[in-house]
């Protein structure tokens, strides 16, 4: 036995120092507590006995109980120390330094978002602001305010979502909806603010289409309204085909055919020169070489009556398209589906 204290009731320890050197992590533990521990630990009660010896005791007995604790100490702190470094040598033996690195997934705007933040950044830079506007709306603001006839059939329950819901008061009244399109945003900001008037619209749209290739019951558009004295067709154009270089590039070729809507008059579709095959006729532009990207017009003078605007002093000319169609043109996807079903194999090819 090493190092006798001369205590037989503290040598009875030394055997439990010997077998530090032995004590796994979990034993190491349990003997630190039961020799040093606070509360009961051998050793501490040794040395809460000193006070009741007799005074020419205490100094030597209170000395050895005081060395043995400070061997115990090292003891388990050599240990401790031995079965660390083990640990670490068996934990970098577990990592394969040989193979391949995990891949970084790193994240990326979906092409719709994409499209839409680069329209509003071609129509910011030249003098347009955002403005937005409620998806749950009246059918006033959708369809009265912007001259479709009580009767028009985009007002059917096929066409059109209704929401069982009691109008939010004080709003211009009648029944609420999903809107069905971006434009009754147009009425929103005509009766904000008193022109001019300069606005892009982003937002989402709802219609009781099925689900299918072509269609879906909610997407995307974004809708362009310019007001002001002398607007005319011409800016109306000019806009629209700034807008086509900038956001094709500047030789895609750009073409009006007459249209109708109800809330403008004369009322246009524009088409670009298809992205796929640049004119000469493929399968995504059904052979024609074109494909129609918005519907446009000059804004009805009925509208301009609606939100209390003079159309004898005042024009202005509107524009509205879909950035899902749109995305799918730019990239050539042939099912518009793909754009919800959020799956990494598709959308990290436009990442
Ligand atoms: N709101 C029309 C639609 O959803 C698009 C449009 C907007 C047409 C503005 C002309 C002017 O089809």
């Amino acid at each position: 036995m090493s190092n006798p204290t001369g205590y037989p009731e503290l040598d009875a320890l030394l055997p439990r120092l010997e077998a530090i050197a032995g004590l796994d992590g979990d034993t190491l533990a349990a003997e630190l507590i039961a020799v040093l521990g606070r509360k009961s630990g051998a050793l501490t009660e040794a040395l809460k006995s000193v006070p009741s010896l007799p005074i020419d005791q205490r100094k030597s007995y209170g000395a050895a109980v005081n060395q043995l604790k400070a061997r115990f100490e090292a003891a388990f702190a050599a240990r401790r120390e031995v079965l660390d470094t083990e640990r670490r040598k068996r934990d970098s033996a577990a990592v394969d330094l040989t193979m391949p690195a995990r891949r970084r997934w790193v994240g990326a705007q979906h092409p719709v978002t994409r499209v839409v933040d680069d329209i509003v950044e071609i129509f910011r830079g030249i003098g347009f602001t955002v403005a937005v506007g409620p998806e749950v709306e009246t059918d006033w603001y959708n369809f009265t305010a912007l001259n479709f006839p009580a009767d028009h059939p985009a007002m059917d329950m096929h066409d059109t979502l209704y929401v069982d819901a009691l109008p939010i008061p004080g709003e211009q009244g009648g029944r609420l909806l999903l809107r069905t399109h971006t434009s009754p945003v147009q009425i929103r900001a005509m009766l904000e603010s008193p022109p001019p008037v300069r606005v892009v619209i982003p937002g989402l749209v709802y219609r009781n289409d099925p689900f299918d290739a072509s269609h879906a019951p909610a997407f995307s558009q974004i809708e362009g309204l310019a007001v002001d004295e002398g607007i005319s067709f011409v800016d109306l154009k000019a806009t629209l085909i700034h807008f086509a270089h900038q956001f094709f590039s500047p030789t895609t070729k750009v073409r009006f055919r007459p249209s109708f809507f109800p809330f403008t008059e004369p009322s246009a579709e524009m088409d670009v020169e298809c992205q796929l095959c640049h004119g000469s006729g493929c399968p995504a532009c059904k052979g024609t070489g074109w494909m129609e990207i918005l519907g446009c017009g000059m804004v009805h003078p009925a509208v301009l009556e609606h939100v209390r605007l003079d159309p004898e002093r005042y024009t202005g000319w509107a524009f509205g398209m879909g950035p899902h169609r749109i995305a799918m043109l730019r990239h050539g996807i042939p099912d518009i589906r793909l754009l919800y079903e959020g799956d990494i194999r598709f959308l990290e090819q436009f990442a």
